[in-house]
């Protein structure tokens, strides 16, 4: 499948799209608090998505059935809220949330701490995020897709954690899932070439053990095989002939080059 580039007039909705997913991870992510329960942030995340004009992009995607993915601890992604899980002091909280304005879609992903957290913890959350930050470097027209890949996992190996395998990022636009796949651990191809225009989801899941993952029976959460700490940061962006554009990077968000 070609990578579709998108025309003035759409990177102008993904730029739109993007803008406000950032607002309602700004909004939701200031709301996190001990005793919350998963089910809580789900409804919270869809009231704030809906008050902006959007439709989240999960609910009901293949029979997901929420509009935040909420992951726990050693939840990769993709956790299922529910009224019977309560997030505590000390637990990392990945948020994924998708919306969709006027037809487009933006993806993004952030992992918070609950109130004091284990530097292990801390350490995890921070470095996965410039593991998005490393890959990006690559992203600009010209370059190949998997020297993001290589970076990523390069930077996340160096800790000696595991690049998860099993799930990868991916293109975006009228289509939540578009081509190219992009994995976040080292590629031996070069991979498609970076055109501008194109707009990608890019999200490194970096787990503090080894890279493995396992579906639970809900047939949704992915958790890491030997139950180690995972994190997930994940921002959608728009390929250019210079630096990349971030399309749902927060006010005051460091841009962690
Ligand atoms: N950011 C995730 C992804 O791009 C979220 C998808 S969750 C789903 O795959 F419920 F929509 F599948
Ligand atoms: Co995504």
């Amino acid at each position: 499948m070609s990578v579709s580039i998108k025309s003035a007039r759409e990177i102008e909705l993904m730029r739109a799209a993007g803008k406000i997913l950032a607002k309602v991870h700004e909004n939701l992510g200031k709301e996190l608090k001990e005793g919350m329960s998963t089910l809580d942030i789900d409804r919270l995340g869809d009231e704030i998505i809906r008050s902006y004009g959007c439709i989240p992009s999960f609910k009901n995607y293949n029979g997901y059935p929420a509009s935040v993915c909420v992951s726990l601890n050693e939840e990769v992604v993709h956790g299922i809220p529910t009224k019977k899980r309560l997030i505590q002091e000390g637990d990392i909280v990945s948020l994924d949330i998708g919306v969709i304005y006027k037809g487009y879609h933006s993806d993004a992903a952030r992992t918070h701490g609950i109130g004091e957290i284990s530097e292990e913890a801390a350490l995890l959350i921070e470095r996965t995020r410039q593991c998005f930050f490393e890959g990006i470097k690559y992203a600009k027209e010209g370059n190949h897709l998997h020297q993001i890949s290589n970076a990523i996992s390069a930077y996340a190996e160096s800790f000696g954690y595991g690049v998860v395998r099993d799930l990868v990022g991916h293109g975006i636009g009228t289509h939540l899932h578009e081509s190219p796949q992009i994995p976040n651990f080292s590629q031996k191809s070069r991979g498609v070439r970076l055109k501008a225009g194109m707009t990608l989801a890019i999200e490194p899941m970096i787990n503090a053990g080894r890279f493995d993952v396992e579906w639970l029976s809900d047939d949704w959460t992915v958790v890491t095989q030997d139950h180690s700490l995972s994190a997930h940061y994940e921002n959608t962006i728009l390929i250019t002939s210079g630096e990349p554009e971030i399309l749902t990077l927060q006010e005051g968000e460091t841009d962690g080059y």
